[in-house]
């Protein structure tokens, strides 16, 4: 299967601490879904970060949609990033915008008409049970409620690679489980998905999905899509 994303002996580095990423190699195929596990610190999101181009490597390779992203100029930069959907770990909404208009955004950014805006919005509203919130600002909503916000955002452009950070983690898991429908739906359409996730409950629910698992900053998982390090022979 073609890839969208490579990693190449990957490492990141904070300042001058530690790697909070060491040799990380992994290909992503084109039109998979992934789940990303590891305990807290393990260095989920720093990897999250280098996908969606918030971040650079310290060292190694990373190609994505075909393209050497440390060669990139930055102007490129946003025409990349507008083909990725991002859920943040922290949501990152628009204070001063609306639900609808936070929702909505993707759409106008990418120049879509006012007239075909309303009813993917409408739709996506009604499908993370936020219709009657419409009009709130992201201030007066429940933190379940930002972080339905947040994955309308970053789904509604069905984007080609939608990369979310724990996205369930502020919901209850009936919610959970509707939203898990929705990237898995996004998945049948052709995006290629990872979530990052610490919820074991959703790991089962989509069979086809493979996993990656990060320990102190190292891929760990020798059979979805990680390489490195090699599993270790036991005695
Ligand atoms: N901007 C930063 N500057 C310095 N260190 C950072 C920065 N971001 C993360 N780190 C460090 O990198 C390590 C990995 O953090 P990261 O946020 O990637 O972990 P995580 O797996 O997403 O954790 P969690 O499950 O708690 O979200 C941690 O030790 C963290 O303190
Ligand atoms: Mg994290």
């Amino acid at each position: 299967m073609a890839s969208i994303v490579q990693f190449e002996n990957v490492g990141l580095r904070y300042g001058t601490g530690p790697e909070t990423l060491s040799d990380v190699s992994f290909q992503l195929g084109r039109g998979s879904f992934y789940f990303l596990t590891g305990a807290s610190g393990a260095g989920k999101t720093s990897l999250l970060r280098l996908l969606y181009l918030a971040q650079r490597p310290s060292r190694g390779i990373i190609r994505l949609f075909g393209e050497d992203t440390v060669l990139l100029p930055r102007t490129r930069l946003p025409g990349f990033r507008r083909r990725i959907g991002v859920v943040f770990q922290d949501f990152r909404l628009v204070p001063h915008l609306s639900t609808w208009d936070n929702v909505a955004l993707p759409l106008r950014v990418a120049g879509v008409p006012e007239e075909d805006v309303e009813q993917p919005v409408r739709e996506m509203l009604a499908w993370v049970g936020l219709t009657d919130r419409a009009n709130a600002r992201p201030a007066t909503l429940s933190g379940g409620e930002q972080q339905r916000v947040a994955i309308a955002r970053a789904v509604i452009g069905r984007p080609e690679m939608l990369v979310a950070d724990e996205p369930t983690g502020n919901v209850d898991p009936d919610m959970a489980e509707r939203l898990l429908h929705l990237f898995d739906s996004l998945n049948k359409l052709g995006t290629t998905v990872v979530v990052a996730t610490h919820d074991f409950q959703l790991l089962n629910r989509i069979p086809d999905a493979q996993m990656m698992r990060l320990d102190k900053g190292r891929l760990l998982d020798p059979t979805g899509a990680l390489r490195y390090p090699p599993p270790r022979s036991r005695p």
